[in-house]
């Protein structure tokens, strides 16, 4: 069951119903769940089919999509589900809406996932407004952050999900957790309607970091959530410390949340190449 002291709600970042299966059954509850195409280009039953010579339309891997969503919704009917649009750094933002209200119709309890580019942005500002719910991806700057927050400003608390990635700023020496404080201490100040969930878990140290801060929710890949159960789910003490080696801290901007979205510089490279990574791994799985 979930521990008494703990306010960060738990995912699982997976495209294999069989973990969240293992994890349900290990911690005795699961908040939530997100994936991605790269983690279905990983799902095993997907690699088993493709290492057997299937070959496999983008309609096939689409529908395969589908039918692991709707596994594991069944799994954690109360929980949320992450569903994510196939999408670069140049789908328009009519592409990204029709792939959305097709997906939200697979689970009921999606929460469709937009890049944030000028065309996820407003993709995400009239979904919303529709009432469908959304979580912003690849996210490194507070910036982006900030941009997210004013386009869905008056939507209701649980319909906006920001993903800020920490492994991928650790992978080029910049503390990722500390660009997690960033965006917690800076939506401290705001309204509260987008919730931070911490994603690019890596490390059991970057998981327990997250409980310490008290983010609204973390997603882990199964192998850390399953070190916590057997560490019984301890919540770090007030004196846990996050050591960051030589990694270097991303400075805390002063980013004010009343801009139009527009007017914030929504550009980094990372979010870049993670559409570009996105793309490759998911085109990687259609038979030429
Ligand atoms: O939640 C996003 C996550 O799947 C990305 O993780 O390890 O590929 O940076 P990673």
């Amino acid at each position: 069951m979930r521990p008494q002291n703990i306010k960060t709600r738990i995912f699982l970042d997976s495209g294999d119903p069989q973990e969240t299966k293992q994890v349900l059954s290990a911690l005795g509850f699961l908040d939530g769940q997100t994936t991605n195409p790269s983690l279905i280009a990983k799902n095993p039953e997907l690699k088993n089919k493709l290492s057997n010579g299937e070959r496999l339309s983008s309609e096939d891997i689409n529908n395969f999509y589908k039918g692991v969503v709707q596994e594991i919704s069944r799994m954690i009917p109360q929980g949320s589900v992450s569903v994510e649009v196939y999408a670069d750094a140049e789908t328009p933002v009519e592409e990204m809406l029709v792939q959305a209200r097709e997906m939200n119709t697979w689970i009921p309890n999606a929460h469709i996932k937009l890049p944030i580019t000028a065309s996820g942005l407003e993709a995400a500002h009239i979904l919303t407004s529709e009432g469908m719910r959304v979580n912003m991806t690849l996210c490194f700057s507070q910036q982006q952050a900030a941009a997210v927050y004013v386009a869905t400003r008056g939507v209701k608390k649980g319909d906006v999900f920001l993903s800020p990635f920490i492994g991928r700023l650790d992978d080029q020496g910049e503390n990722g957790m500390s660009f997690i404080e960033n965006v917690h201490a800076m939506f401290a100040k705001s309204d509260g309607h987008v919730e931070l969930l911490a994603a690019s878990v890596r490390t059991y140290e970057h998981f327990e970091y997250c409980l310490k801060l008290g983010v609204d929710l973390v997603t882990a890949p199964a192998k850390i959530l399953l070190q916590w159960a057997e560490h019984a789910m301890e919540v770090p003490s007030d004196g846990y410390m996050y050591d960051k080696g030589i990694m270097k801290d991303l400075l805390y901007e002063d980013v004010v949340l009343d801009k139009k979205w527009g007017e914030y510089d929504i550009h980094h490279d990372l979010t870049d190449a993670g559409l570009a990574k996105f793309v490759a791994d998911w085109n990687s799985l259609i038979s030429k």
